[in-house]
């Protein structure tokens, strides 16, 4: 029996191609490749936005909060639910996160959950844009006009999600993407910054490399501190590829992620993920309640993986991680991503898929909560 993963990246001849003629140039680190990419990013994602290129989302972000001025005595709203680099890239910059409770269908916060949480000390509210769906900016913004925080969309799910008609990452404000394997296109491992403001972007480059500015003539000078997080030119080939297939991963995924819908059963241990005409359905995320069935959550993954299904748990909420315990979170402070933290099971979803595996899941979801194994 062959084994369906939960994701898997589509790599095919033209990345391989793309590949062997950066290596053939000789120059393979960060050059025209990684330029290219940047430009072709902006005019996929439109809104008059530059963007740069990083070595990681992760990278990225704390670029972005240390070019923002985030720091000591400084407080990050964060989703208590999302990968945890969202709350560590805080901690990085010195600063507080803020964990806030996040809808139980779309796993996004809201900005009730941040206006409760804001204080004086508040500067920055990073939304992710959970699993490809895009979370209800309009009131964040806002929230965030009212109070002057800067507002940094984690989309490292979300290349190619639609809000409002606009592609994520064009709303001007910091927009953070991944291009980790796992994402709806890759660069191997890579992210990528979009904003509108040039001063900004400018800060940004900085840091991405050494804090080192050239001028006309060529002479470099180094006034700021700066890390070495810039993306190599072979990542960028594979970028620019993956970027012209992105629409039509995205398509993919969406009639997949249309299809689970029609097949997965109605049942009151199953939490369905909420749906939007702008997803990108990065990941199709369910909650089984495992306890209802009188089984554990391991239990519960040994049942697809003996029907030759792989499943993902993403993820467990933050705030009970123990690093984030020491600043006094604990059980109870958010029970819908504990909920989620606890019963999460990813289906598989990537553009490979085959209807037939998407019915094989479903079957096996509909066996599993109707206690037939
Ligand atoms: C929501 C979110 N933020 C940040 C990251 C970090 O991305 P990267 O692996 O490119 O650093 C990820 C990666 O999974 C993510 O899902």
């Amino acid at each position: 029996m062959t084994t369906l993963p939960f994701t898997r990246p589509t790599i095919g001849e033209d990345e391989l191609q793309a590949i062997r003629e950066v290596l053939e140039t000789g120059w393979i680190t960060t050059g025209p490749k990684s330029l290219a990419l940047e430009q072709a990013l902006a005019d996929y994602i439109g809104g008059d936005v530059q963007v740069r290129v990083f070595n990681s989302a992760t990278s990225a972000l704390e670029a972005s909060l240390l070019a923002a001025g985030i720091g000591p005595g400084d407080e990050v709203i964060v989703p208590a639910i999302s990968f945890v680099a969202t709350a560590n890239v805080v901690l990085r910059a010195g600063a507080r996160p803020v964990f806030v409770e996040v809808d139980l269908h779309s796993r996004n916060l809201d900005a009730a959950a941040v206006a409760a949480a804001w204080t004086p000390a508040t500067r920055a509210v990073i939304p992710v844009h959970f699993a490809g769906l895009a979370v209800d900016m309009e009131p964040l913004y806002a929230l965030a006009e009212k109070h002057q925080l800067l507002l940094l969309e984690d989309a490292a799910q979300a290349i190619g999600t639609e809000y409002q008609g606009r592609k994520i990452g064009a709303s001007g404000n910091p927009v953070s993407f991944s291009f980790h394997p796992n994402k709806n296109m890759t660069t191997i491992e890579g992210g990528a910054v979009a904003s509108t403001d040039a001063d900004f972007m400018k800060r940004l480059e900085r840091l991405r490399f050494h804090g080192i500015e050239r001028d006309a003539d060529g002479n470099i000078d180094v006034t700021v501190w700066g890390g070495k997080m810039n993306l190599p030119d072979v990542n960028a080939a594979v970028g620019m590829v993956q970027l012209m297939r992105l629409d039509r991963f995205n398509q993919r995924r969406r009639e997949l992620a249309q299809r689970y819908f029609q097949l997965l059963p109605v049942n009151e241990t199953l939490v369905l993920p909420a749906d939007d005409a702008g997803h990108s359905w990065h990941m199709f995320c369910v909650c089984i309640d495992h306890v209802a069935l009188g089984k554990t959550r391991a239990e519960i993954m040994s049942h697809f993986s003996e029907h030759g299904i792989t499943v993902g748990t993403h993820y467990p909420a933050m705030h009970l991680f123990s690093l984030y315990r020491q600043f006094g979170y604990s059980e109870g402070d958010f029970p819908v991503a504990e909920k989620i933290g606890a019963q999460t099971l990813t289906l598989p979803l990537f553009p490979a898929m085959t209807e037939a595996d998407v019915d094989h899941v479903c079957a096996t979801v509909t066996a599993i909560v109707s206690g037939q194994i």
